[in-house]
């Protein structure tokens, strides 16, 4: 029909009346049938090159001016080539071009506009690994809500954003990026932080399109080596690096990056088992999958393609939807359908993809609903936007030692502090926020100096020395002046670690201690006797075997943010109590990486840290222990773990196994405590980790005060990827742990009877 004039006119006809239609009074079956209808109407209008032009994602710089830089792209946004845009821009320059594609382009398609929002948009909140040490839900999906109100009040409709990769190897420099080891935890984020940027209609002016990613295996790259090589197995994939994944899917995420690495060998971008066969088929995503920057074009490095025409097809029959800035889809898709290659009816169901989104977000509705000057001025790095960073910033410190209790510090014994460290009083925009803080502005940052200088008594002074130059290199000099001053203070607060440009993407390391030779600077304070408070600075776990009988207290501050110095100082004070616990393992040494706690028995166990026999599974130079383990974390309080119960000594298929554990404070301070619960199946079809992470609560006790926290489990937090791929579970003895890190626990078990016999 669209192929004649009378064809066409009927066609719009009836996409306007589609359009025109009020989806106010209609339910949300309706809602999504109203848009499938529109899609389809529209569809039926659209040349094959304005369909491949939706799946045409373009980076790009502008300014208002935008003929003078760019000049080619208005051009190709009249012609319905483009479908989304990445720009720096200001809101006019945005609205320039959106009114290029919805007033001169010949159906009118709107263009998304994409960022990397990945911890805030100007108010910067702690990197997403220093976030999950908080364990609060609420508090990350009020981050995400916050980063999306001032995302799209810059006129960005969708964000490349959250990151879920599961990282088991701190040498990876992206381990920043997301939330840890644990794919049940980073599972209960994904979910947050989807309801957190999408919020429940994504038709609201305040929402944006996530894009989780990067889908999937990066975080298990060889030797922690940017953009090296993943193998696994299929049933690692699905039990470990999925799960996140298929909860954002669950939660209704709009869109998907594919990752860079290949899984045995053969590309994410262009592998049809996770995209085709997982992602659209088993889950059935409704939304668009984006490649990662060029990785479709990339795919010819790979060595997959011969040149980017076989690239674009692999990609595509794959299930990779749209094209980010590689432009190769543009330039081969049209060619490969009339070669017969590609059906169109495959094309027109990405394209059905974007599309569908493009109306769930209202863009047909109003094209200009992101693009407002003065939502831009009103609700960007407000006050209540800065409150919620300082919130999860507090709760994203951990307390890793705290010799004597040195914290919170004293305002009558500490008179003279003093502050060395080259992060102590450092503006660089990426060192205290973290590297994937593009819109941050270095101005905003509360330095560590300026926020403990806030709470000082009135008998204090602070004095703040370099200790080193930029990139932890100390020399003589400034060791000496750090000296000098140490003699002459009472206490010393030392700001260290990696700089923001040590982690991120392209920043893996092998040698994961403190960059430079910061730890010498360490090793001569410490002869000053004075008492020693660690501020590390990090986007990864760091390797502080050496240092950490140097120092009495140390604090794992990640890369907090806006707020850095505020937080920093309220916990250093006592205004607030620390509560985060660790969500990756601190190492021992590098050379035990990848290291996590939800390892495999092996064959040959060691049978606790004393176990020096030849022959069992342990290194011969370092312990087998980490450093710090996975969900460690101490509060200036103490809680006291008693009374574990669980309600049935077996259960069967529809049973619910109820686990209870009273938690008393202690201590001196109110505080909140991150209980956790774990889980061993004992005997399986395949060796199953000693012990898994299945619950958690993060719950406010106050001193003195005893309470009684329960948790729940059924047949199906039991599951798991069994020898024949069927995700299911046999009869059998499984062991429960309770308790505050993943190896301080109380033990119990339970029996799963009735169900499947085991053999
Ligand atoms: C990164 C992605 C990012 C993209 C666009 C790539 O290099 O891997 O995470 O979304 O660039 O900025």
């Amino acid at each position: 029909m669209s192929d004649t004039p009378l064809g066409w006119v009927m066609a719009l006809a009836i996409a306007i009346q589609f359009l025109s239609c009020d989806s106010t009074d209609l339910n949300r079956d309706k809602e999504t049938l109203a848009i499938e209808q529109k899609v389809d109407s529209l569809l039926s209008l659209m040349t094959l090159e304005e369909k491949v032009g939706q799946l045409n994602h373009l980076k790009a710089n502008y300014s208002t001016d935008i003929y003078k830089q760019n000049a080619h792209l208005p051009g190709i946004i009249k012609e319905g080539l483009v479908g989304a845009l990445s720009p720096r821009s200001d809101i006019a320059g945005l609205i320039a071009l959106q009114k290029i594609a919805v007033d001169s382009s010949r159906l009118r398609i709107p263009l998304f506009y994409a960022q990397d929002i990945v911890h805030g948009y100007r108010t910067i909140f702690p990197i997403p690994l220093g976030q999950a040490c908080s364990w609060d839900m609420q508090a990350i999906e009020k981050a995400e809500r916050v980063a999306a109100v001032e995302t799209s009040a810059a006129g960005i409709s969708l964000t490349f954003a959250p990151v879920f990769d599961i990282t088991r190897d701190a040498r990876w420099g992206r381990a920043m990026e997301a939330a840890g080891e644990d794919p049940y935890l980073t599972s209960q984020i994904a979910k947050a932080r989807i309801r957190g940027f999408q919020g429940n209609d994504l038709s609201q002016p305040n929402t944006v399109i996530a894009c989780a990613k990067h889908y999937v295996g990066y975080g298990a790259v060889e030797a922690g080596m940017e953009y090296n090589v993943v193998d696994m197995s299929e049933r690692y994939l699905r039990q470990i690096h999925l799960p996140p994944f298929k909860a954002a899917v669950e939660e209704g995420m709009g869109s998907i990056m594919n990752s860079f690495n290949t899984i045995g060998g053969v590309p994410a971008t262009s592998d049809p088992l996770i995209l085709n066969q997982i992602l659209k088929t088993e889950w059935a995503f409704d939304g668009f999958t984006i490649s990662d920057a060029h990785s479709i074009d990339e795919l010819v490095q790979h060595g997959v393609a011969v040149d980017f025409k076989e690239a674009a097809y692999r990609a595509f029959t794959a299930g990779s939807d749209t094209d980010l800035w590689g432009q190769v889809y543009s330039a081969h898709l049209p060619e490969l359908v009339r070669e017969g290659k590609i059906r169109e009816a495959e094309v027109n169901e990405s394209v059905r993809r974007v599309l569908r989104y493009k109306y769930k977000l209202g863009l047909f509705d109003d094209p200009y609903r992101y693009l407002n000057q003065k939502r831009f001025e009103e609700q960007i790095f407000t006050e209540d936007n800065r409150k919620a960073a300082l919130d999860i910033a507090t709760k994203s410190i951990v307390l890793l030692k705290n010799k004597e209790q040195l914290l919170p510090i004293s305002k009558t014994k500490y008179k003279r502090i003093a502050l060395i460290g080259n992060l102590g009083d450092s503006r660089a925009r990426k060192d205290l926020m973290g590297n994937w803080s593009p819109f941050g502005r270095h101005e905003d940052i509360i330095t560590v100096n300026q926020g403990l200088e806030k709470l000082l008594g009135p008998d204090q002074s602070l004095t703040h020395v370099m200790g080193c130059e930029h990139w932890g290199e100390c020399t003589n000099t400034t060791m000496k002046e750090a000296e000098q001053l140490a003699k002459n203070s009472d206490l010393l607060i030392l700001p260290l670690g990696e700089q923001g440009w040590d982690s991120g993407e392209c920043s893996s390391r092998t040698d994961i201690t403190l960059p430079g030779n910061q730890e010498e600077l360490i090793t001569r304070l410490g002869r000053t006797g004075k008492p020693i408070i660690l501020l590390v600075f990090a986007g990864r776990a760091q390797v502080l075997t050496d240092i950490v009988d140097k120092v009495d207290a140390i604090m794992y501050c990640w890369q907090p943010g806006t707020m850095a110095g505020e937080a920093i100082a309220n916990l250093v004070y006592g205004r607030n109590v620390p509560s985060a616990k660790l969500t990756v393992t601190l190492p021992y040494r590098v050379g035990q990486a990848p290291i996590y706690y939800a390892k495999l028995n092996t064959s040959r166990p060691r049978q606790g840290p004393d176990d020096k026999r030849w022959g069992v599974n342990k290194w011969s130079d370092a312990p087998n222990e980490p450093l710090f383990p996975f969900g460690y974390g101490l509060s200036y309080t103490t809680f006291e773990y008693s009374d574990m119960k669980i309600d049935k000594s077996s259960i069967t298929f529809e049973d619910t196994l109820n686990i209870s554990v009273t938690v008393t404070n202690k201590g001196n301070y109110d505080a909140s405590e991150i209980i956790q619960l774990y889980l061993r199946d004992k005997v399986a079809t395949v060796s199953r980790p000693i012990k898994e992470l299945v619950g958690f609560d993060r719950v406010f006790i106050k001193t003195g005060e005893s309470k009684k926290v329960m948790f729940q489990l059924t047949i199906d937090d039991l599951k798991y990827w069994d020898q024949n791929m069927a995700f299911e579970v046999e009869d059998g003895e499984f062991e429960v742990f309770v308790g505050k890190n993943s190896s301080d626990l109380l033990k119990d078990s339970f029996k799963l009877v009735d169900y499947r016999p085991s053999y």
